[in-house]
C-alpha cells in the first residue's frame, strides 16, 4: 500500500477531504483485517504513521472526520456515570449442564417435542456479554447484560474495541449479541506491567475484562485491549434467516467477528460429545479462556417453538468444563484458633500455580471434612479453585502413595493456649472454650478494628499482634486506652510520632461510628455486617437490644432460631454487659446513625483526593468545604485513601483508585452529599 502524501500546507480542502477519506479507509481496513479476520496486511509501523497522520488533519479540519474514524478507538471519552438501558428483548442466559447425561436429557426433549436434533457447538468464551444497537448502520450505543432486563450503556468503551465494528457494510437497524473478553497474554502483560507497580494482580481473564468495561473513562479500557466475538441474533426472522449457522454467516458477512474455526453444525449426541471431545483437547492452545461449549437448536422457527422458561431459552444448553485441577504435595496441616475459638486444620501445600496465582495454604474446613478426603500428610492431591478465586483441595492421588505418609489427627487441645477442645453434640467444629485465649483475642481484636467493624484503618493484623504480645491492648477496652500509652508507642522501632498520632486519632474517630459497625465488632456468633444493620436497624440504640428477648430477636425476618439465642446469650453475659457499659463510659456511640448523619460524622474520618473538572463547584472550593468539616484531602492516591471525587476528565489517579478499590463519588454523589453537608 503506497500512498504519497503532500505537505499539508499544499493542500486545498477538497485535497484535505480525499485524504481523511482515503486514510479512513485504509486504517478500517486493516482493523478489520487485523482484529477480525485475523489476516494483517499492513505493519505496525505503517499503521502508526497513517494514524498519526490522520489524528493531524482531523485535528484541523474536525468537519472531515468521520464517526467510525479509527481514531476514535483510542478512548479519552469519559462518563459521569453509567446510563441505565433496558432491553426489548432479555438478555437470558443459559442453563448450564455438566455431564454428558445431562446433554442427552436435553437431547431427548429436544426430539420429544418433534424437533430435528440438529445444532450448533460453540464455544462457551469466558467473559461478559454484550448488546449492541446499529441504526442505519452505525453503532448507536453498547449493552452489558445487567439483570438481564436492565444493562448499563458502555458505548464509550466498546468503541475502543478493534474487532466490534462501529459501521457496518449495510446500512441497516440491528441488534447484535456476542461477548467481550480479554486474551490470556493480554491478561498476562498486564499483570507483569502492575507486578512492576506494585499494584494487586487481575485475577482472570473475565474479572478484568468485567472491571475494563466498567470504567468512565474509556482510554482505560483502550489500554486493556478487549476483543469480542458475536453469537447471537436476537430477530432472525426479521432479516429472513432460518437457522442459526445462516445468522452467523449473516452476521460476518455485515462485518461482524464471527467464531468460525470454532462455531460448527453437528447432528445428534454422538457429534456433539465428539465436539466436546475436540476443545477438551483444544482448548489448552487456545489464546483465551473458554469455560463450556454452547450447545444450541440450529433451526429458528424450531427454537421459537421450543420457546423459553423465565430465566433460560429451551433450545439451548452451556455444557460446564469441570474446574482445571493441578497437583500438589500436602506438607503439612495446622491448626488455626478464630475469634469464637473454633478451629480450623489448614493444609499448608507445595507451592503451586492455579489459574494464574500461586498456591500455599488452603481452609479444609474440619476434621470430617478432612476424615472424608481421606488425607495424610506427604500425600499429593488435586488443587482447584472454587468460583475460580478460593483454592480447594480435591482429591488423594492414591497411586502416588510410598507408605512415607503420615496419617492425620484431630488435636484435642487448643495449638495456643493448651486448653482441651470441645466439640459440641451435633455440630462438627471443634472450639477452644477459654475465652482467655491469646489467638481468640487477637482475631477478636483484629475484628473489631477491620474495615467493615470499627474501621481503624492503622491498627491492623501486625500492630495488633505486636501491642497484644507487648501488653498495651489485651481486650477491646485497651485500644481506647492507648492514648495513654502514646510516649511509650514513639519510642518502639518502626513506629514514628506521625503513626502514632494518625493511629491515635483513627481511633477517636471510631467512637463516633454508627450501631452497626460497633455490633458487628463486637463479634457475636453468626452476626455478619449485613445482619449487624438489620439489627440496628430495628433496635436503634444498644440498651434496646440488651432489653430486648429471644421472641424479639427471633421475630425478625431472616433471624433464625440459632442467631436469636446466640443474641440473647451475648446480651445477658455479664462480661459482655460490662464491656458494653465500659465502652458507653468511654464515649462510644451506642445509637444507630441516620445516612446523612453518618455522613457528617464520616467527613471528620475520612481522608479525600480530587481528581478532574466538577460542574457544581470547583476542586478547591470542595476541598476547603471538606477540610471546614474536618475532612482530609490529599493529592495523590494511596492505600490510605477513603473516597476519590471525581469530576470530568479525570487523571491517573481514577486509574490508581480502580486499581486500589478506593470508593469513587461521581460527580453527582459527591454534589448529593455537598448538598447534605451544607444542609
Ligand atoms: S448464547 C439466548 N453463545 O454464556 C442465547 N452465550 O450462560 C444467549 N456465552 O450470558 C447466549 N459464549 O455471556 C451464547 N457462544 C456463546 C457464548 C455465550 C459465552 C456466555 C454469555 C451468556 C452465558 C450463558
Amino acid at each position: 500500500m503506497d500512498i504519497i502524501k503532500k505537505g499539508y500546507g499544499n493542500m486545498n480542502k477538497d485535497e484535505i477531504k480525499k485524504r481523511i477519506d482515503e486514510l479512513t479507509c485504509i486504517l478500517n481496513k486493516a482493523n478489520y483485517e487485523y482484529y477480525v479476520l485475523d489476516n494483517p496486511v499492513i505493519t505496525d509501523q505503517e499503521f502508526d504513521k497513517y494514524l498519526r497522520e490522520l489524528e493531524t488533519l482531523e485535528e484541523e479540519n474536525p468537519e472531515f472526520s468521520y464517526e467510525d474514524s479509527p481514531t476514535k478507538r483510542v478512548g479519552g471519552e469519559v462518563i459521569d456515570k453509567f446510563r441505565k438501558v433496558r432491553h426489548s428483548i432479555p438478555m437470558l442466559s443459559l442453563p448450564d449442564v455438566f455431564d454428558i447425561t445431562e446433554i442427552e436429557e436435553f437431547d431427548k426433549k429436544i426430539v420429544d417435542n418433534g424437533v430435528d436434533p440438529v445444532y450448533v457447538c460453540e464455544y462457551k468464551i469466558d467473559g461478559l456479554s454484550v448488546s449492541l444497537h446499529y441504526e442505519a448502520g452505525k453503532l448507536l450505543y453498547a449493552a452489558t447484560r445487567g439483570n438481564g432486563t436492565i444493562g448499563e450503556d458502555i458505548t464509550h468503551n466498546v468503541k475502543t474495541i478493534k474487532s466490534i465494528p462501529l459501521v457496518l457494510n449495510k446500512e441497516i437497524d440491528i441488534e447484535v449479541r456476542g461477548e467481550i473478553y480479554m486474551s490470556l497474554q493480554t491478561l498476562e502483560k498486564i499483570n507483569r506491567e502492575r507486578e512492576e507497580k506494585n499494584l494487586p494482580k487481575l485475577q482472570n481473564v473475565r474479572n478484568a475484562a468485567a472491571g475494563s468495561i466498567r470504567q468512565l473513562d474509556s482510554s482505560v479500557a483502550a489500554k486493556r485491549h478487549l476483543e469480542a466475538f458475536i453469537y447471537h441474533l436476537p430477530n432472525p426472522l426479521d432479516y429472513g434467516i432460518k437457522t442459526h449457522n445462516e445468522a452467523l454467516s449473516f452476521m460476518e458477512s455485515l462485518g461482524f467477528r464471527i467464531n468460525k474455526k470454532a462455531n460448527k453444525i453437528v447432528r445428534g449426541i454422538s457429534e456433539i460429545e465428539n465436539y466436546i471431545e475436540n476443545v477438551t483437547n483444544e482448548r489448552s492452545n487456545l489464546s483465551y479462556e473458554i469455560d463450556g461449549v454452547v450447545i444450541k437448536v440450529n433451526d429458528i422457527l424450531a427454537q421459537k417453538k421450543l420457546g423459553f422458561t423465565s430465566k433460560y431459552p429451551k433450545w439451548a444448553i452451556a455444557y460446564k468444563f469441570p474446574a482445571l485441577d493441578v497437583l500438589t504435595k500436602l506438607k503439612d496441616i495446622i491448626f488455626t484458633v478464630g475469634r469464637t475459638g473454633r478451629i480450623t486444620p489448614n493444609a499448608v501445600l507445595e507451592p503451586v500455580i492455579v489459574m494464574g496465582s500461586t498456591v500455599k495454604r488452603a481452609t479444609l474446613h474440619n476434621e470430617d471434612y478432612v476424615l472424608s478426603k481421606g488425607l495424610k500428610i506427604g500425600d499429593t492431591v488435586s488443587i482447584h479453585k472454587a468460583g475460580d478465586v478460593i483454592p480447594e483441595v480435591g482429591e488423594v492421588v492414591i497411586e502416588r502413595r510410598d507408605g512415607s505418609e503420615m496419617p492425620f489427627k484431630m488435636i484435642t487441645n487448643c495449638p495456643i493456649c493448651g486448653s482441651v477442645l470441645e466439640k459440641k453434640k451435633d455440630q462438627i467444629d471443634h472450639y477452644c472454650m477459654n475465652v482467655h485465649c491469646p489467638a481468640r483475642k487477637i482475631e477478636s481484636l483484629i475484628h473489631f478494628s477491620s474495615r467493615n467493624a470499627m474501621n481503624i484503618d492503622s491498627l491492623g493484623i501486625s500492630l495488633v499482634e505486636d501491642f497484644y504480645n507487648l501488653g498495651f491492648i489485651k481486650t477491646i477496652k485497651d485500644i481506647y486506652a492507648l492514648k495513654e500509652h502514646q510516649k511509650d508507642l514513639i519510642e518502639l522501632e518502626g513506629y514514628g510520632k506521625k503513626s502514632v498520632s494518625h493511629l491515635l486519632e483513627a481511633i477517636e474517630n471510631s467512637k463516633k461510628n454508627s450501631l452497626e459497625k460497633l455490633l458487628f465488632g463486637l463479634g457475636i456468633d453468626g452476626i455478619g455486617d449485613k445482619t449487624a444493620l438489620l439489627l440496628s436497624k430495628v433496635f436503634k440504640n444498644m440498651d434496646n437490644l440488651i432489653d430486648a428477648s429471644y421472641d424479639n430477636f427471633k421475630n425478625i425476618k431472616d433471624i433464625g432460631p440459632i442467631l436469636a439465642s446466640n443474641l440473647y446469650d451475648f446480651f445477658h453475659n455479664e462480661n459482655n454487659l460490662k464491656l458494653i457499659n465500659d465502652l458507653k463510659e468511654i464515649g462510644l456511640n451506642m445509637n444507630y446513625l441516620k445516612e446523612a448523619e453518618k455522613f457528617n460524622i464520616n467527613v471528620t474520618n475520612k481522608r479525600f483526593v480530587l481528581t478532574g473538572t466538577l460542574s457544581f463547584m470547583d476542586r478547591e472550593e470542595l476541598s476547603e468545604l471538606l477540610e471546614s468539616y474536618g475532612g482530609m484531602t490529599s493529592s495523590s492516591v494511596s492505600k490510605k485513601t477513603d473516597v476519590v471525587i471525581v469530576g470530568k476528565n479525570p487523571g491517573s489517579k481514577y486509574d490508581k483508585a480502580i486499581d486500589l478499590g478506593i470508593t469513587i463519588w461521581d460527580n453527582d454523589t459527591a454534589k448529593k452529599y455537598v448538598d447534605e453537608l451544607k444542609a
